[in-house]
């Protein structure tokens, strides 16, 4: 990596000088290097820009979000639930980002049940009382992505499954309590873990969280199933989603043969998944979408 004078302009591009920009935050990085940590690329590192353009995108996908919930209900289609998030999201000035992506044929994904995730919306699907489903929504807008996905009950939910879907958003918010600069992400991986395993739950190992912004995807990949203290280090600028899939028995999954996408727990148990997305910030997290 080339060495910056001080004068120069900043590495993240925010036009300012590298001295007051991102030196001291290099100095920080180089201790960790050192002693074997994980680092974050600096480009996966937001500028003030970036985080208000993927502020304005996640606008829309909490919106979005916002109007399944007020009509999600008994007796309609996933198709309805793919329709009312193309025409909410478009109208507003986005883009669905599932829609293309890499293959992936509806405007966003809806897990049922025994579904972990990336459930394809069907007119063949209908949900019925007692249903838990998850819808999962991200938004393009100017190039900037924002990502989050709810739970919603439908009708009368039995005991177990309102538990498995208050478990599962308890486990985010204890994830999310632990993002701060220079923590680990193990250290959100380990909260989310331990009281998933408290509650006789387990958590899916293949899938995971990611980071996000100029692309859907993007380093690091935020696994929930890694020690504290270990995994990358939490740097500023850092932005990434908390999406852990909880499952109520055995955290074992399987890939749909048909379509490729969709994914089952193994031993036909329910899975429940919320999603954030986060920013670290200079001392603690700012909730980008929820
Ligand atoms: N939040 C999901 C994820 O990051 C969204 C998947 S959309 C899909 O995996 F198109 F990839 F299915
Ligand atoms: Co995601």
């Amino acid at each position: 990596m080339k060495k910056l004078r001080k004068e120069e302009p900043c590495w993240c591009k925010s036009g300012k000088a590298y001295g007051e920009c991102h030196a001291a935050f290099d100095r920080k990085i180089e201790i960790f290097k050192k002693k074997f940590h994980q680092v974050p690329p600096r480009n996966i590192i937001k500028n003030e820009e970036m985080l208000e353009g993927m502020r304005a995108s996640s606008k829309i996908n909490v919106a979005v979000l916002d109007y399944v919930g007020e009509h999600i209900k008994a007796g309609m289609t996933t198709e309805e639930i793919d329709q009312m998030v193309y025409e909410q999201t478009t109208a507003m000035g986005g883009i669905p980002a599932p829609l293309n992506y890499e293959g992936f044929p509806k405007s966003v994904c809806t897990s049922i049940n025994n579904e972990v995730c990336h459930g394809i919306p069907s007119s063949e699907i209908t949900l019925v009382d007692g249903d838990i489903i998850n819808v999962d929504c991200s938004t393009i807008l100017n190039g900037y992505y924002s990502d989050s996905s709810r739970m919603y009950c439908i009708g009368q939910v039995s005991e177990e499954r309102q538990k498995l879907v208050r478990v599962a958003k308890e486990c985010v918010e204890l994830g999310l309590a632990q993002v701060k600069p220079w923590g680990h992400l193990g250290d959100v991986a380990q909260a989310i873990n331990d009281h998933a395993k408290e509650n006789g739950y387990s958590v899916v190992r293949e899938v995971g969280g990611h980071g996000i912004g100029l692309e859907f995807h993007e380093n690091p990949f935020v696994s929930y199933v890694i020690k504290k203290g270990t995994g990358m280090v939490m740097a500023p600028g850092m932005t990434f989603t908390i999406e852990p899939m909880i499952n109520a028995g055995r955290p074992d999954i399987y890939v749909d043969s048909v379509n490729d996408w969709t994914i089952y727990t193994d031993d036909d148990t329910d899975s429940a998944q919320w999603e954030i997305m986060v920013r670290v910030t200079d001392d603690g997290y700012e909730v980008m979408c929820w």
